[in-house]
């Protein structure tokens, strides 16, 4: 569609941000420009995330505030996409008249045909999922820059009881190795420096003739500069030759996101979470042993139907046993048409609140403990950016995920430093630049 312009607004996980860049590739391939102002908006969308209730509000009332611009211009086409448009579908075009579209994750492709009728008045959904899209010949299109997440699997089959993914994103299909290493290959001479594998359970990967530590071990061959993150492990079916293989190579970086969810077995079982917390300590126990100075962190719910007390306690325990670095905490959230929806949602609010604030403040404290450990260490930093805060200083991160701030200088984003840290809090390091890498000089050497 010749100018016009396209505005996107990403919720929900990184999944959903890969899949906004398969979205802006298709859109740009059909002819359409790209805008960051909504009020040159041709066509607005909002990719949508359905985990809790919570993600669905802010979604709705930032829908409402779209209300003013198309006020202002009637012609704009509004669509909703990702997983509200997949368990919502017509509902959101009978209950929010403002919306043109409702397009589900495995129905971008339709996106350019849908945008077209809806600028001739029509409204349009396609939520259909499908056991085997996953755009694997679509260029993802990016703006340049440091840090890239690219999709390597999409759909769920593991059914959390609590969870809609596997709902919203169907069934787990995977992208061939090949693709994903030409992709990456690409990135890498774009300037990208460091790149993270996505999927809802990767450990499931499969293509057929490759598990995903073959697919990680293909990625760190790229380059030696290039660092490998990967997101999400399931405990479950953790293999040992994934472990090795973030032992083994340096590009690896040695973090690893391992949702626990509970420290209950009893609350794991109706999670169907399909592992003991005995199954998860000798994981976690594998891990530390295997990858010196690893980094590990979880998830946690608070409040699962039934959960008491004892429960709660229990996973307090947890917290304490393994000194996650790092966690994301959640109040439960029920979520319709899943089982535990189902179990009722018995745990009071204010009950659930206050769990969660004990899990929160434990967490903090250990990760401020940890962080405060590596005071007068120094770290290999990947610079990302100038810091959100003060443009005389800039961000990085170490191979262990850690947030780090140092003070601007002679290098650029994408250059490796050695940082050494003078102070930190629970979240951030605070450090000075020791030397410069030598990388790059290496590099060149060894191509002359
Ligand atoms: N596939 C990933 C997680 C995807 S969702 C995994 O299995 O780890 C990210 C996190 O959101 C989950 O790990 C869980 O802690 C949380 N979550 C999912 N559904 C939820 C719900 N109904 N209420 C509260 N938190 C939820
Ligand atoms: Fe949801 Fe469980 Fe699948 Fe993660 S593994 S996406 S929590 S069903
Ligand atoms: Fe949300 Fe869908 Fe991701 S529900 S967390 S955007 S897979």
């Amino acid at each position: 569609m010749k100018n016009k312009k396209v505005y996107i607004e990403t919720y929900g996980c990184q999944m959903n941000l890969a899949d906004s860049e398969v979205v802006s590739s298709l859109l740009h391939d059909d002819g359409y420009e790209f805008t960051r102002s909504l009020r040159d908006a041709d066509v607005a969308l909002v990719n949508t995330c359905s985990i809790r209730d919570h993600a669905e509000q802010r979604v709705i009332s930032r829908l409402g505030e779209f209300k003013r611009y198309k006020s202002n211009n009637p012609e704009m086409v509004i669509g909703v996409l990702g997983c509200m448009a997949e368990r919502l579908r017509s509902k959101l075009l009978d209950q929010l008249r403002l919306v043109d579209i409702v397009v589900g994750p495995d129905e971008y492709r339709k996106l350019p045909g849908l945008l077209g009728a809806a600028f001739d008045g029509e409204k349009g959904i396609a939520v259909k999922l499908s056991k085997v899209e996953n755009y694997d010949d679509i260029i993802p299109l990016r703006t340049d820059g440091v840090s890239a997440w690219v999709s390597v699997m999409r759909g769920c089959d593991k059914f959390c009881t609590f969870c809609v993914v596997p709902y919203t994103r169907g069934r787990e299909r995977s992208r061939t190795l090949h693709s994903v290493v030409r992709e990456i290959e690409q990135l890498f001479d774009r300037g990208f420096r460091e790149v993270t594998l996505l999927g809802q359970n990767v450990n499931s990967y499969r293509d057929g003739e490759h598990d995903f530590s073959d697919l990680l071990m293909s990625v760190a061959h790229i380059d030696p500069k290039l660092r490998v993150r990967f997101t999400t492990s399931h405990p479950q079916d953790m293999s040992d030759k994934l472990i090795r293989a973030i032992a083994d190579y340096d590009n690896i970086c040695s973090y690893v996101h391992l949702p626990v969810q509970s420290g209950s077995d009893y609350i794991l079982e109706l999670m169907n979470r399909t592992y003991t917390i005995d199954h998860y300590m000798k994981l976690v126990g594998k891990i530390t042993s295997t990858i010196p100075g690893v980094a590990l962190s979880t998830d946690i719910i608070a409040g699962f139907p039934t959960e008491t007390e004892e429960d709660h306690q229990a996973t307090l325990e947890i917290i304490k046993e393994v000194r996650f670095d790092g966690a994301f905490m959640f109040k439960y959230s029920p979520r319709e048409n899943t089982k535990a929806w189902n179990m009722g949602d018995d745990v009071p609010d204010e009950v659930k609140t206050r769990r969660l604030n004990e899990i929160i403040n434990l967490q903090r404290s250990i990760s401020l403990e940890i962080n405060k450990q590596t005071i007068g260490k120094s770290f290999e930093v990947l610079v990302e950016r100038t810091s959100k805060k003060s443009d005389s200083y800039f961000m990085g991160r170490t191979d262990t995920n850690k947030t780090v701030i140092f003070p601007e200088g002679d290098y650029n984003v994408g250059d490796y430093l050695n940082v050494k840290i003078y102070d930190a809090n629970s979240a951030t390091l605070f450090g000075h630049v020791v030397t410069r890498q030598g990388w790059v000089d290496v590099r060149i050497a060894v191509e002359a």
